[in-house]
């Protein structure tokens, strides 16, 4: 019935996540508030885990890609469930540190690291660092040296796929800002250059081809084209590469058309490519990891809103406004993603009229689904938008000086808050007047 399997509706007609009633956690927690389901996040970790277990012999690691929802719980979460972590910033090596997570799975990306990046990097002994630049290649073999130590890394590379999603979230093509081209031979070059480098560790190969990815085709290409790569190192070079790193990009349901393909699907398609390409050059098998962010959390997570305004513009449209918007969900403005909600005080009611969901910010662009069906809406109703686990809390801002809400964790009709909502005091606490003004 819901777009997320972490949904239902109790007796009387709330919307129910983890157990709990949505409209008593508004009341407890108030709005906006993001919630995320224990239990399904820990589902989604294994099922990508089980996937590596059953398909390539438990050969490989799955890293949360932690830029979908990073915060201190998260990362214990998954710890727990086995899994290692990408990063991409100091803030999230930090968050990461923090939350005590082992530092040998973590594996740090990024395509303009600082100097200061890769010294915390180095001195906190993070496992992998994914070069993404000569520049970086340059200074982490310099920093490591000052260091006596040996920095063992990926190379990130672009494949040249074309997955069929959004241009902004598409990575793996030439014309991209991530990582080194095949087609130009600078792949090839900047591995042979590491290769020679004394404080550098040649581990393995990182690809990672886009986001929100429905189809299994473009990673079965990408394995494809990376172990043709590999066979390349190996002949040219005498490399062993011991590590693929095939990125994230899975894609979830945000609404009823959506059709996602199950987890374990792709871990079956990308072992057996890998193992009989492998097998068919004579390559070394790689361990194989894999770094789903948004098919972690992102089903996981609802954002519940107080609604205020309805406006509705005769033979135009009827705008619904909400006590959030752009601020805790950047999506729709950023790439016209599409949502599906609910209203969680009457999570049953039949849909019966079409309306714009609208943010409070001032920007006509700040919407959160545009023309949606839905029954109709009164102000003071509870919305729920469905499927924001991912990307929405990590891209929130305070634009408007809007204060970020809280996050909630809910398991077995038990909510516990894992990041508190932000004061008026958060906001001003930056902010200096010098004397002289
Ligand atoms: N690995 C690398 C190297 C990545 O760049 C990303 C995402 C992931 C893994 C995780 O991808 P996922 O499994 O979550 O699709 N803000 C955009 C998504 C940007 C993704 C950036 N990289 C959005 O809201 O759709």
């Amino acid at each position: 019935m819901f777009v997320s399997e972490a949904l239902s509706v109790n007796d009387r007609g709330h919307l129910v996540i983890g157990g709990c009633d949505c409209v008593k956690l508004a009341e407890e927690y108030g709005t906006p508030l993001y919630i995320m389901d224990e239990e399904l996040i820990r589902k989604n970790c294994r099922a990508f885990r089980k996937g590596i277990e059953k398909y390539y012999d438990g050969n490989g690691l799955v890293l949360y890609a932690s830029k979908a929802f990073s915060s201190l719980a998260a990362c214990r979460i998954a710890e727990q469930e086995g899994l290692g972590l990408d990063v991409v910033s100091g803030g999230e090596v930090y968050t990461a540190l923090k939350a005590g997570f082992p530092v040998d799975r973590i594996y740090f990306h990024g395509n303009n690291k600082s100097r200061e990046e890769l010294v915390m990097a180095l001195d906190n002994s993070i496992g992998r660092i994914v070069v993404d630049s000569y520049e970086e290649l340059f200074n982490l073999d310099g920093i490591a040296g000052s260091k006596n130590k040996c920095a063992d890394v990926l190379f990130r590379i672009k494949p040249g796929i074309d997955a069929h999603t959004h241009d902004f979230i598409k990575t793996g093509q030439i014309d991209s800002k991530f990582g080194f081209a095949l087609e130009t031979g600078e792949a090839f070059d900047v591995i042979r250059r590491a290769s020679k480098m004394d404080n550098i560790n040649v581990v393995g190969l990182h690809c990672h081809i886009g986001s929100q990815i429905f189809d299994i085709e473009p990673f079965v290409e990408a394995v494809k084209v990376m172990l043709n790569f590999i066979s390349e190192l190996k002949e040219k070079l005498g490399l062993e590469i011991k590590e693929l790193n095939l990125g994230g990009g899975f894609g979830i349901k945000y609404i009823p058309a959506h059709d996602p393909i199950e987890y374990e699907k792709y871990l079956e398609a990308v072992a057996e490519t890998v193992k009989a390409t492998a097998k068919e050059k004579n390559l070394y098998l790689p361990k194989i990891l894999i770094e789903p962010g948004r098919s972690i959390v992102g089903p996981a997570g609802i954002t519940l809103y107080a609604v205020g305004s309805v406006k509705d513009i005769p033979g135009i449209r009827k705008y619904i406004t909400i006590d959030g918007g752009m601020t805790d969900n950047p999506r729709y403005i950023l790439y016209e993603a599409v949502y599906d909600a609910v209203i969680a005080n009457r999570a049953d009611a039949p849909r019966t009229e079409k309306v714009t969901i609208a943010g409070k910010c001032c920007e006509s662009g700040d919407l959160i689904a545009k023309d949606i069906d839905m029954p109709e809406i009164k102000a003071g109703d509870i919305l729920a938008v469905l499927a924001t686990g991912a990307y929405n809390y990590s891209m929130s801002s305070n634009y408007n000086r809007i204060p970020r809400p809280s996050v909630v964790l809910v398991k077995e009709g038990k909510s516990r808050l894992i990041v508190a909502r932000e004061s008026y005091d958060d906001l001003v606490r930056n902010d200096i007047i010098p004397e002289d003004i």
